[in-house]
């Protein structure tokens, strides 16, 4: 690669493969990461973008390939390890205890203790003031006492960046971060990206918005099917020629024809709200659903997406509204009654609210038929086998 003048490299993975069960993940993927720089990691859905990311944080085993930091080989055994070596990862669905204050997030496992106290009472007083100075760093001008769950999610994020800072100052990767951010919140990220990037540190950025790629990043590296289809400084990589390269083939740029709508517009709606208040967030909602029909909900990270879908599926109760269902009142605030109409919620925090991470694929997919038949009923197998198929159906 004829690259001369580019800063030195940092982080390097040469002929990575990989695979999940046998069934191939990676095909000797190369990729660069070099001093100071932003560099994103493309490729559609499955390319492989996670799975290097894992392979390069002790979360999946190298199997074939080598990785080298500062020019020497690593093999990172576990995320712990790959930390120590400098290396933090920043994942999409934030890991980290929202019952738990900011500044105990950021220091959690590694307090600085009073010496003074034997057994090393917690020193409060310096954890908040560094957990202050590190989020200073990002522009995140927070109360560290408080609770993480009482931040937004963006917020959370910024947490989990800054834990990322203090642990190691060396790389920096998040994958996906952007996701679930409103353009605001996006562009303080961007800000404290930059920031960091001009203190030296390496960041890689795995996100699937085109845009914002040319907002922050020095360097692409792109993945499709597992292989490594190319590295290109930003500025000399158009959209077009990236989402040719994250598809395998060239794109036009005429739009595709609108969707027309299968429904028809005069049947009368399955789901019909009127005037739905909530304190707070959702202010006179009226909506309709008709059979057969998709309805989304656009608006910005507070818009109140949540809170109607929330009305809607009975997890609230509203200050006012009304709600029919297949043209039937619908007593608001009581998810039994929901359900019992056939009307199913898809919460948006999946790990927390949308399943139990403790129990089978089948005994989450059965839960809610569990739930109708009442807790003490056993549910015989056939049952439940019916319930399982017709769910995956
Ligand atoms: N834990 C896993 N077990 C089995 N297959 C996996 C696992 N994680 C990812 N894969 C598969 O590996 C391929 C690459 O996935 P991934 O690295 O998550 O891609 P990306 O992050 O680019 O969307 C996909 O085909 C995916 O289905
Ligand atoms: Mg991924």
């Amino acid at each position: 690669m004829a690259d001369h003048g580019a800063p030195r490299p940092v982080l390097e993975a040469r002929g990575i493969v990989h695979a999940y069960a046998g069934k191939p993940a990676l095909d000797g993927v190369d990729l660069c990461l070099r001093a100071g720089e932003v560099h994103a990691l493309m490729g559609q859905n499955g390319a492989g973008k996670s799975t290097l990311i894992k392979v390069l944080t002790g979360v999946e085993k190298l199997q074939k390939g080598g990785i080298l930091l500062d020019g020497q080989a690593i093999a990172p055994a576990s995320t712990l390890d790959a930390q120590r070596l400098g290396i933090s990862t920043v994942y999409q669905e934030v890991n980290l205890c929202t019952n738990l204050s900011v500044a105990e997030n950021i220091f959690a496992g590694r307090q600085p203790r009073k010496p003074w106290t034997r057994g090393g009472g917690i020193d409060w007083r310096s954890v908040n003031a560094r957990a202050r100075e590190l989020l200073l760093r990002l522009d995140v001008d927070i109360d560290v006492r408080r609770e993480l769950g009482a931040y937004s999610v963006a917020l959370q994020q910024m947490v989990a960046i800054a834990r990322a800072l203090d642990i190691s100052a060396k790389v920096l990767i998040l994958d996906e971060p952007t996701s679930s951010l409103d353009s605001d919140e996006v562009a303080q990220l961007f800000k404290a990206l930059r920031g960091l990037r001009h203190s030296g540190m390496s960041i890689l950025f795995v996100t699937h918005f085109l845009d914002q790629v040319y907002e922050v990043c020095d360097r692409i590296t792109v993945l499709r099917n597992g292989k490594l289809v190319g590295e290109h400084l930003a500025s000399q990589l158009d959209h077009a020629a990236l989402v040719s390269a994250m598809v395998g083939r060239t794109v036009s740029n005429e739009s595709a024809p609108i969707a027309r709508s299968a429904t028809d517009e005069t049947a009368a709606p399955l789901v019909s709200a009127r005037d739905l208040r909530r304190q707070g967030g959702v202010s006179g909602v009226n909506l309709e659903i008709r059979p057969g029909e998709i309805l989304g909900f656009a608006g910005l990270l507070g818009s109140g997406r949540t809170e109607v879908a929330r009305l809607l599926a009975g997890l609230d109760q509203p200050h006012s509204g009304e709600l029919h269902i297949k043209g039937e009142p619908v007593k608001l605030g009581e998810p039994a009654t929901a359900i019992a109409l056939g009307l199913s919620f898809c919460p948006e925090e999946r790990k927390t609210e949308g399943i139990v991470d403790d129990l089978s694929i089948r005994d989450n997919i059965v839960l809610s038929l569990q739930a109708r038949m009442g807790l003490w009923r056993k549910l015989s197998p056939s049952a439940s086998c019916r319930a399982e198929t017709s769910r995956s159906a």
